[in-house]
């Protein structure tokens, strides 16, 4: 039996049990009731939410008021799963304190569980700050979207030595810090096998192959409803794109020919003395 995830410590548990996690991401409150309803473990309000939502070219524009924003229409959805806060750039970069306070933005005002924050090393001592102030915090390591430009574009991380082993360290120094779990993004399959077994945290990966603990994927890629690219590690499940545009289609096509509205979604006869009477 899946036992459903009340808190953050209840990951470790179905790390330990070998029980696979699953995140998946909402924008608004909308996709925050169907991620809900499909039983996940964790819903991520993500700072993708810049580009499938905003139409941001990255996520680096995304602010703190922006997130606060969809985070509280989100959890206006979410009725049992765990919500995460995605803390935008600069959020928590400046320094400890204003980390502390942004972070705790997500708890106070979104009424969310925990944060998310990308980086490694470089990071833990906020981390560390954040999660004595009673923040749970979530890494996020790999490709870092945030920094994309400081890791030459949107490439996969951690394929030589130097830079795996640098990968190992920063998952090694989240999980000293506090973290309750972490993202590997865009890290080869075999490696992230290993930092799934050198950290006693979960790791949930989005294109770190199959040996994570857990797997994340933005809803909007899963649903085929973000068509200006498809990651390759992304599995489209539906191609809703393709149907949403042909229905709008269909819409503005039976407005002009005269064939909607029919008499089903009109109030009363539709010619004088003839059908229904005016109050069905
Ligand atoms: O912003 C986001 O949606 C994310 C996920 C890809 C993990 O960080």
């Amino acid at each position: 039996m899946v036992v459903a995830v009340k808190s953050v410590c209840d990951l470790l548990a179905k790390k330990k049990r070998g029980e696979k996690i699953t995140m998946l991401t909402a924008h608004d409150a909308a996709f925050g009731t169907l991620v809900d309803r499909a039983g996940v473990d964790l819903v991520l309000v993500g700072d993708s939410l810049g580009m499938v939502a905003l139409g941001y070219d990255s996520t680096v524009p995304v602010t703190m008021a922006e997130m606060i924003h969809h985070a509280r229409a989100v959890r206006r959805g979410v009725k049992n799963t765990l919500l995460i806060g995605d803390m935008p750039f600069l959020s928590y970069q400046v320094d400890e304190k204003s980390a502390i306070a942004n972070a705790g933005r997500f708890l106070k005002e979104a009424g969310c569980a925990a944060v998310k924050v990308e980086g490694g090393a470089r990071i833990a001592a906020t981390v560390a700050a954040v999660v004595r102030a009673g923040i749970p915090v979530m890494g996020h390591i790999g490709l870092t979207p945030q920094t994309a430009g400081q890791l030459g574009g949107f490439k996969v991380q951690g394929r030589d030595d130097g830079s795996a082993e640098r990968l190992l360290h920063d998952a090694e120094a989240l999980a000293e810090a506090g973290a309750f779990a972490l993202v590997l993004e865009c890290v080869p399959a075999l490696l992230a096998r290993r930092i799934s077994a050198a950290v006693s945290i979960p790791t949930i990966g989005i294109g770190a192959g199959p040996y994570c603990d857990g797997q994340v994927l933005v809803t909007h890629d899963l649903l085929g409803l973000f068509d200006r690219f498809v990651p390759r590690f992304a599995k489209q499940y539906a191609t809703l794109a393709e149907q949403a545009g042909a229905a709008l289609a269909s819409f503005r096509d039976e407005v002009e020919r005269g064939v909607f509205p029919a008499a089903e979604h009109s109030f009363g006869p539709l010619i004088e003395g003839k059908g229904p009477p005016a109050d069905k």
